[in-house]
């Protein structure tokens, strides 16, 4: 085995245990309130959560809905906290009515948006190959797409989630290529979404490192694609999910809507 090999080798089981280079391993935690909170609410969650000490290996990330970004581009500015939208238009500009393109996006300071929601695509219609198209908009404006994949109940009981994870992933990565490197990937069983019931952590395990073995086959290897778990996640599990290898982070719903909830869920994954 030359230095090169032995040099791969290193790099993969980094990337394996998501750890950064200083061997400590880095979260994303990453707030999603769908069609959640008031103008006053959030005006006063900012004010909770901005300024709280965050370790170097934590980002925080926050989808608020649209009408309250002007809020985050106020009041964050200077933070580490960064924040999106929930959704961003695969055209570029014109007449699509009740759209928003990454460039207002961009304008209201978001370096980042959700792209296929299990709950765009299941009410709204977002087939994979839309997703792909919205990620390639939002990329062409510098804002990171936090791309949504999952299975449902029906298709994790019928053990068809792997091929179902792996169509999801391969319509992105064929509009994408290797741009789906600047992306960020969100692993959300439908079924643990807003239903308090999580996989087993041996099944986190098992689908993160399926969905890196896909990565990988794109040719995908560098350390910089992040594969975060979303469903269920709250205070009391945060931890032990945050110590599954391969996870790098959280993608949370209900418990991110109050500020207290969500801070404690952030300190808890600083100390893992
Ligand atoms: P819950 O954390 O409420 O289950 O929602 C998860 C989710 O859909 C985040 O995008």
């Amino acid at each position: 085995m030359d230095k090169k090999d032995i040099e791969i080798l290193v790099r993969r089981r980094i990337q394996e245990l998501g750890l950064d280079m200083a061997g400590k391993k880095e979260y994303i935690i990453a707030a999603n309130w769908k069609m959640n909170m008031s103008e006053k609410e959030t005006k006063k969650f900012l004010e909770e959560v901005k300024g709280v000490p965050l370790a170097d290996n934590i980002k925080v990330m926050i989808f608020p809905p649209y009408p309250y970004l002007h809020l985050f581009k106020e009041q964050l500015r200077y933070e580490k906290i960064t924040y999106g939208a929930q959704d961003v238009a695969k055209e570029e500009k014109g007449a699509y009515t009740g759209e928003v393109s990454a460039a207002m996006l961009g304008d209201m300071g978001c370096s980042l948006t959700l792209v296929g929601h299990s709950e765009r695509r299941s009410y709204y219609g977002d087939s994979s190959e839309i997703v792909a198209k919205k990620a390639k908009a939002a990329l062409a404006y510098q804002i990171t797409p936090v791309i949504c994949i999952g299975e449902t109940l029906e298709e994790r009981q019928q053990d068809r989630y792997k091929e179902v994870l792996k169509t999801q992933l391969d319509a992105v990565y064929r509009e994408l290529g290797n741009m789906l490197e600047k992306c960020i990937i969100a692993y959300e069983p439908v079924w643990a979404i807003g239903t308090g019931v999580i996989p087993t952590m041996d099944q986190i395990h098992e689908t993160h490192k399926y969905i890196y073995q896909i990565l990988n086959a794109y040719g995908i290897t560098d350390n910089n694609i992040r594969v975060l778990y979303g469903g269920s996640v709250n205070a009391k599990n945060v931890q032990e999910i945050a110590s599954v290898n391969y996870v790098n982070g959280f993608l949370i719903g209900g418990a991110s809507l109050k500020a207290e909830s969500f801070k404690s869920i952030i300190g808890l994954a600083s100390e893992v």
